[in-house]
């Protein structure tokens, strides 16, 4: 195991990666958000879901954003969507401010959102449709965008016969096939078990790779956010607001040996210390400790 004493920081990044880090931030800006608070007014009182929020993100970046429970990163994405609107500040697409949902935003939550009542092939094509698409040409992409995630000779099939996993995809290939500029996910995977969910990951960075998009992803998981992100927007919370912008120093292409590599374990440790900073209060934790009484014999000692 590595030493977190003897670990490089994770603000040191190979050649390769600062050339790549270079590349992208000469890519245009396809989503800026300056200065996004958001109150909400409550029985209770008045409620900062988020304050002073500011960042750019580059064409085809993958930015994940983490953050506590309740840090308002569902706020953030659906301010991004335009499902909701901010109480101070701007945010661009594509040098547009958003007024409201929009053809250019893709988003795939958690919950599996795809309509039960229609054939895996027929969920994709909707939007396609809904824009004015015939239904031969519709029906056609539709059918690339489901061999793109694996699940062509799922198209006849509804929702309810698919796994978690595939509706997800699906949920992908329905996000994309409206060809938006920037995919928003808020936690997608969550709901799967680990081993599925890491399939997925693998599987979203291969579409990624192929198609021309930025995404915005939303993950409590920090390996999860490492695996993916090229940088990391880690919220505070009460309110939430910005605490870093992390460039991670892991290389591409991604695989799960990378998990131990020292980059991915300076940059674990990092947001480990930011999501979790050490609480100092050890009496509280003597006078919560229940009395035990001991119910076996003196000399029977386990570790
Ligand atoms: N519609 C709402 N009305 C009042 N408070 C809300 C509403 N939506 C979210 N909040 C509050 O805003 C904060 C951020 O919520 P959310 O964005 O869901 O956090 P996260 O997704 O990071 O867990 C929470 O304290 C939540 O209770
Ligand atoms: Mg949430």
């Amino acid at each position: 195991m590595l030493n977190p004493q003897t670990l490089p920081s994770y603000l040191i990044q190979s050649d390769a990666v600062r050339e790549r880090f270079a590349r992208l931030k000469a890519r245009e800006p396809i989503l800026e958000v300056r200065g996004l608070g958001k109150r909400f007014v409550t029985p209770q009182g008045e409620h900062t879901a988020l304050h002073d929020v500011s960042f750019t993100t580059h064409r085809r970046e993958f930015v994940c954003v983490i953050g506590p429970s309740g840090c308002g990163k569902s706020t953030l994405i659906r301010i991004l969507a335009g499902l909701e609107t901010q109480t101070e500040g701007d945010v661009l697409v594509n040098g547009n401010a958003v007024r409201g949902p929009g053809a250019d935003r893709g988003m795939v939550f958690q919950g599996y959102t795809l309509f039960p009542w229609l054939t895996v092939k027929k969920n994709v094509m909707f939007g396609l449709r809904m824009n004015g698409q015939g239904a031969g040409e519709a029906e056609r992409e539709a059918m690339q965008w489901l061999d793109l995630v694996g699940l062509e000779a799922f198209a006849n099939a509804y929702p309810h016969q698919l796994s978690g996993g595939m509706k997800q995809r699906v949920a992908i290939a329905r996000a994309l096939a409206n060809r938006p500029k920037i995919l928003l996910m808020d936690e997608p995977f969550g709901a799967l078990d680990a081993q599925t969910r890491a399939k997925m990951q693998t599987h979203l960075l291969d579409i990624w790779r192929n198609v021309d998009v930025t995404v915005l992803f939303i993950t409590h998981d920090l390996d999860e956010a490492i695996f993916l992100a090229d940088r990391i927007l880690v919220l505070k919370a009460n309110p939430g607001e910005v605490q870093e912008l992390i460039e991670v120093p892991v290389p591409r292409p991604r695989g799960y040996e990378q998990f131990t590599s020292p980059e991915f374990v300076a940059t674990r440790a990092r947001l480990d210390a930011l999501i979790h900073p050490p609480v100092v209060e050890p009496d509280d934790d003597a006078r919560v400790r229940p009395h035990m009484i001991r119910l076996t014999d003196v000399n029977d000692v386990v570790e």
